[in-house]
């Protein structure tokens, strides 16, 4: 991940705030951090370590910031930052098997994960970003199963003026302290290797030239499973007819229509 000194940077989605604090060694110019979760749940989750330090050198902080409704984020001074973060995004965890079965009913949580993605790209550039700022968007994910089937690079900007502009390697030990978090329990993520992906408003940015272009687009590849190559026609055939293809073109199947439903009926 690049991070530049005079940036003015927003993270959303912390678990414990040990990311934005690891931030701070980074010393950009301004810093503001918010949780998902209310003080007293992050606290019983983790502790309330990372916020006594953030909170000692007056890093404003908003619990309780749900990226997707406008009424939680009190306190933010919108289109004021140059880079958004989500680290590792995931829908939060359910509280009963009854939330699961509620929210789970109609949509496919591929398709859940990916709306939050999309809406995460979308509010920020909208909502938090400052126009004349550097207009970056960064979210850190892994290529393990369910994050990487969510097509991140192709399917989350798709039908917006939002531009990928490519990824870069995440490397936590520049980062000290930062404790990735499981969405609910008191327990840390597999250290399984990162990559950060970057979006912008524009379609050349400065930071282009750091970061690796969309992945597994060349014909011998499969792009939605990031498989490949495939030097036989035998080899693409097989893979086509494989579980994990048939999924991911139902995951994609069920986006599109999404995708569509959103489309048509704009106010929903
Ligand atoms: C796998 S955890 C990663 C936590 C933390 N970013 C880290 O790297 O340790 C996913 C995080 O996404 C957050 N999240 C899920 N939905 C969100 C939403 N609508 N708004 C803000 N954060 C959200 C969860 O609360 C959770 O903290």
């Amino acid at each position: 991940m690049i991070i530049k000194k005079e940036w003015r940077i927003l993270t959303v989605g912390d678990g414990d705030l040990s990311f934005s604090n690891a931030l701070l060694s980074h010393q950009p110019a301004a810093l503001t951090a918010t949780v998902y979760d209310s003080f007293a749940t992050m606290s019983e989750k983790y502790g309330d370590h990372f916020q006594q330090q953030l909170s000692a050198k007056e890093i404003p902080l908003i619990f309780g910031f749900d990226l997707t409704n406008p009424k939680t984020w009190k306190g933010l001074q919108k289109n004021s930052f140059d880079v958004v973060i989500f680290q590792f995004p995931l829908l939060p965890a359910f509280r009963s098997f009854s939330e699961y079965q509620e929210r789970g009913k109609d949509v496919n949580f591929n398709t859940l994960n990916r709306r939050l993605l999309r809406r995460f790209l979308i509010n920020s550039f909208k909502h938090f970003l400052d126009p004349d700022g550097q207009q970056l968007c960064f979210i850190t994910s892994k290529d393990v199963k369910p994050y990487r089937e969510w097509n991140i690079e192709n399917s989350l900007h798709v039908q917006t003026d939002i531009n990928y502009l490519g990824s870069i390697d995440f490397d936590i030990t520049n980062f000290p302290g930062y404790k990735i978090r499981n969405v609910e329990r008191d327990k840390f993520v597999k250290d399984t290797k990162g990559t950060t992906y970057v979006w912008s408003s524009k379609k050349q940015h400065d930071l282009s030239d750091a970061l690796q272009g969309a992945l597994y687009l060349d014909d011998d590849l499969c792009t939605l499973c990031r498989a490949g190559p495939f030097v036989r026609q035998e080899d693409r055939l097989n893979h086509n007819q494989s579980k994990r293809h048939t999924q991911m073109m139902e995951f994609e199947r069920l986006w599109k229509e999404d995708l569509k439903y959103y489309a048509e009926n704009p106010g929903k």
